[in-house]
């Protein structure tokens, strides 16, 4: 696996980002709200992991919670610094095991279409779960192996995580099966509340529907 590359990449495209997203009516950040949503208060603490330029956890924000932000594209960190409403932003590679966090105890932890960039997840939710308060949320995004299209998937070396190298622009994608993620959230005495796989948005190049899923855990 290439991150750098996958970073790169993003980089690049971050000025686009917004608007291509709001083009495909991207359904990520209102699926997590919604599944979050009954159990905010006002000035809980969040971490969105690969925040990007702040789409996942503007609703957050809006209802009053304290909002922290991990990314590894420095041109995504600078466009979501200029919007103004994060309390910080670390830029740090989450695939290095000693990825940096604030130093603070979250009540909940989103990440939203960051997972199937990065192959084994394990040690991601592994650290993030030790900053996480007792009782607290973490709620993040897969792409479903074993659900549609998996044909160009192969298994990494991980059981239950699938790669895909997109050799036209040398990045890899992943795919993670659903007893994968369950294994890691066990492996982490969390506690499963919600799965679900959903409509993630319509690629139009492609001419064809992007399903995600979607994991809702509680330590
Ligand atoms: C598709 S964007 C999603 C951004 C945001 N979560 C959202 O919902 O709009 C993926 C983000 O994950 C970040 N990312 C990917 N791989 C990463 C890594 N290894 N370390 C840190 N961030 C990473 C990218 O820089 C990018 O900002």
């Amino acid at each position: 696996m290439n991150t750098r590359k996958t970073l790169k990449l993003t980089d690049e495209f971050a000025a686009q980002y917004d608007s291509h997203i709001e083009k495909g009516l991207w359904k990520g950040p209102q699926v997590l709200y919604e599944e979050l949503k009954d159990y905010l208060q006002p000035k809980n603490k969040l971490l969105d992991i690969g925040i990007g330029t702040g789409l996942a956890s503007i609703p957050f924000y809006k209802f009053g919670l304290d909002i922290y932000g991990i990314d590894g594209s420095l041109e995504m960190i600078k466009l979501c610094k200029a919007k103004n409403f994060t309390k910080e932003l670390i830029f740090t590679d989450i695939t290095n095991p000693d990825f940096s966090l604030p130093a603070v105890s979250f009540d909940f932890a989103i990440s939203n279409a960051v997972l199937h960039m990065i192959g084994d997840i394990s040690a991601i939710i592994k650290r993030v779960t030790k900053q996480l308060k007792p009782g607290g949320h973490l709620c993040f995004t897969t792409i479903p192996y074993g659900y549609i299209n998996d044909e160009e998937y192969l298994e990494t070396v991980h059981q239950g995580v699938y790669y895909n190298h997109k050799k036209e622009i040398d990045l890899f994608v992943f795919r993670h099966t659903n007893s994968y993620i369950k294994y890691v959230l066990k492996e982490n005495k969390l506690q499963l509340t919600k799965n679900q796989i959903f409509l993630a948005f319509k690629d139009y190049q492609e001419k064809r529907d992007v399903f995600f899923e979607y994991f809702h855990a509680v330590k």
